[in-house]
């Protein structure tokens, strides 16, 4: 899918003044295409995410996904815009502490009125290589278990758009590629938009373009 941040600022109140995280943020991402942003611990990329997928609003400038306008969209309109077209993976996972790993992953599904949601998130947890976990609740899941089960969650629904904040971040080397592999073989197959926050430069060569995010801009890379 499309989608179009043009000048996009964030600030957030601080005790010591107003504390400018995006100043003019311009991105345009084309359907399909998978983009990577880099940059360091604090310069604003969990943020910009969050702006992207509608959770938070920024200070000023334009968000479009699919030319719709985000500001335009009220709560319901936006939690409906997110189910039908958008992945996220938070870095904190965000599962919910009171459903099973199979739970988790289900509920997408459900929320969409789909029909199978059961076989369909078994068969995504099955994809990460968590079927014999289905039946865990998160507090009983590794990092890595829940960072796995959070992008069965995001996949499943088979998004126009996926937004990922360190998919691989908490995973060991193997069990990362493999859950890489995966992320990258079905966007391609799905002709998925990818946008990809990672501090692993080899994640980001995997991307079609590279960004950095410093001084609270995206430049190339
Ligand atoms: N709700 C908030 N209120 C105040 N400050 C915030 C808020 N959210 C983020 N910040 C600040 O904005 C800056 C950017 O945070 P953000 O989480 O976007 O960084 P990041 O690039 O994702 O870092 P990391 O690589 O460590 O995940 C940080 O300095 C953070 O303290
Ligand atoms: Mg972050």
């Amino acid at each position: 899918m499309t989608l179009r941040a043009i000048d996009v600022y964030k600030e957030f109140a601080s005790p010591g003044g107003s504390l400018h995280v995006l100043s003019g943020v311009d991105l345009a991402v084309e359907p399909g295409e998978t983009v990577a942003i880099v940059g360091e611990s604090g310069s604003g990329k969990s943020t910009l995410l969050s702006l992207l997928a509608g959770l938070d609003a920024p200070t000023r400038g334009v968000i479009e996904i699919e030319g719709e306008d985000l500001a335009a969209l009220d709560e319901s309109e936006l939690a409906k815009l997110r189910a039908r077209k958008l992945g996220i993976v938070f870095q904190q996972f965000h599962l919910m502490s009171g459903l099973t790993a199979l739970e988790n992953v289900s509920l997408p599904l459900e929320l969409r009125y789909e029909a199978d949601a059961e076989a369909r998130a078994r068969s995504a947890l099955a994809q990460v290589g968590l079927e014999a976990r289905a039946d865990h609740l998160p507090s009983h899941l590794s990092g890595g278990e829940c960072q796995r089960v959070a992008l069965a969650r995001a996949l499943v629904v088979e998004p126009a758009l996926l937004l990922a904040d360190e998919p691989s971040g908490s995973l060991d080397e193997k069990t990362g590629d493999a859950v890489n592999a995966l992320l990258f073989d079905l966007v391609a197959r799905r002709k998925t938009s990818l946008i990809l926050v990672t501090h692993s430069e080899r994640l980001a060569d995997a991307c079609d373009r590279r960004l950095r995010l410093a001084g609270g801009k995206l430049v190339p890379c």
